[in-house]
């Protein structure tokens, strides 16, 4: 299916100079994001995954419904003071600033095959500190699934050890 069709393109947001890749025509259309989602699914089954683990926010959109799918579970990557039981933690840089991501400690069970799914790949942090999570608990990440890989922003450098998939890729 032509992903892209159903991407708008808004300029200049959030902030001047960026072209952001607006996902919700996406969503809205039943058919489409059902698509989307069995697509992911398929990956989902061929890696093995026996759990589904997203960053918020748009990570639980898409990893939800693959989870709800395959029947097995979905863990949330929360950013910190969200989760209420005990987590670790990692913090990465961005542009301004950083972010701190949380999981809870009892998540991920050792040996469990893991795949992470978000809407976006961009400059990879998000993802990169998801594995560390899921990696500090002993999970083994089968793959990684995206709606968008933004190619020229190189996140797919900080996922070399990784298996991933795109639908849509921005050059
Ligand atoms: C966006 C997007 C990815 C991340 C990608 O989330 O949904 O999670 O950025 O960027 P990166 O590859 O450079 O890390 P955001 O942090 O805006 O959070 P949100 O989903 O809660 O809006």
């Amino acid at each position: 299916m032509d992903y892209k069709k159903h991407i708008k393109i808004v300029q200049d947001w959030p902030k001047k100079g960026i072209k952001f890749k607006d996902i919700t025509p996406l969503m809205d259309n039943g058919k489409v994001f059902k698509s989307a989602i069995d697509d992911i699914v398929a990956y989902a089954k061929e890696k093995k995954a026996d759990v589904i683990v997203g960053p918020e926010a748009r990570g639980f959109i898409i990893g939800c419904p693959v989870s709800y799918a395959l029947e097995v579970g979905f863990v949330p990557v929360r950013k910190e003071g969200k989760l209420p039981r005990e987590v670790i933690k990692v913090s990465y840089g961005l542009e301004y600033g950083e972010n701190v991501l949380t999981i809870h400690k009892d998540a991920i069970k050792p040996g469990q095959r893991v795949l992470i799914t978000d809407d976006l790949l961009a400059t990879g942090g998000t993802i990169e500190a998801t594995i560390k999570l899921v990696e500090e608990l002993g999970g083994i990440v089968v793959g990684c699934a995206f709606l968008i890989e933004l190619a020229y922003l190189n996140g797919m450098d900080k996922l070399k050890d990784y298996d991933v998939m795109a639908l849509m890729q921005y050059k």
